[in-house]
């Protein structure tokens, strides 16, 4: 089954930065959908968490589907895990952009004692809660839901973050001078922020405004084999670096 997100009546082309909001056109997977389709849920495999169980819900947008970005971000840091059980524990994370809330769920069920924020915009916050309790995360778990617009100030979110996460925000180009601004709120200059930002090869002026306040390298220390494949979807998983 391949799930079409609703486009907005005034999408415009997927290329009219001017358009009052994305298209999501351009977004909609070319291919089948990788988790096993359900009625209405949906379930992730993350090796060493039991399978991420996931309602998925166009009406909001795009963030109410899952991408294979977030499935990249998920399966890594569980690898990640396996090699360095430490690697999050007593971490404040917040996650960017979470959508359905796949990458902040799985996360919050790698590491207990690590808090998670999974974000995103308003209208987002009803289904990343709904897959909190679907996965047993509810209120008062180590998983926190928030609204967090980017270029807005950080209220409801811990502002410096030991990990952040983003994980296919790089598509609307009015958001990119606000995504770059959240990012440079939550990893001070002088903080030694992790931020790991999976993005699908879309839009290439975002990284023009990134480089003033970040710099990247390619995460390499993948599941062998599985960079291979990602990268052949367009995927590409990266490290941020607040410049000093
Ligand atoms: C392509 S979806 C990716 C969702 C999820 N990370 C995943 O990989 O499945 C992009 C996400 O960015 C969010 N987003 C876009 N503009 C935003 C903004 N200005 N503030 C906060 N979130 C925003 C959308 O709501 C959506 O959830």
């Amino acid at each position: 089954m391949t799930i079409q997100p609703r486009s907005r009546s005034n999408s415009g082309s997927s290329d009219d930065s001017n358009a009052a909001f994305p298209s999501f056109e351009a977004l909609a997977p070319t291919r089948e959908f990788t988790t096993t389709p359900l009625t209405a849920e949906n379930r992730v495999v993350v090796k060493g968490i039991p399978d991420v169980r996931l309602k998925v819900d166009a009406g909001p947008g795009c963030g109410g589907i899952a991408w294979l970005s977030g499935e990249v971000m998920s399966r890594y840091l569980a690898y990640r895990h396996r090699l360095e059980p430490h690697h999050l524990v007593g971490k404040t994370i917040v996650e960017l952009g979470s959508g359905t809330g796949l990458v902040g769920i799985a996360t919050a069920m790698l590491e207990p004692t690590a808090e998670v924020w999974a974000t995103d915009q308003d209208c987002l916050v009803d289904l990343m809660q709904a897959n909190a309790d679907l996965n047993l995360l509810p209120v008062g778990s180590n998983l926190h839901i928030g609204e967090l617009s980017w270029g807005e100030p950080i209220t409801h979110v811990p502002a410096a973050a030991d990990v952040v996460l983003a994980a296919d925000c790089v598509y609307f180009e009015p958001a990119f001078p606000l995504l770059v601004q959240t990012l440079c709120d939550l990893a001070p200059v002088g903080k030694d922020t992790e931020i790991l930002f999976a993005w699908k090869k879309r839009r290439k002026r975002f990284w023009a405004m990134l480089k003033k306040h970040f710099d990247w390298e390619v995460v390499m220390d993948d599941e062998p084999g599985a960079r291979e494949v990602y990268t052949r979807e367009g995927i590409n998983l990266l490290r941020l670096h607040r410049r000093r």
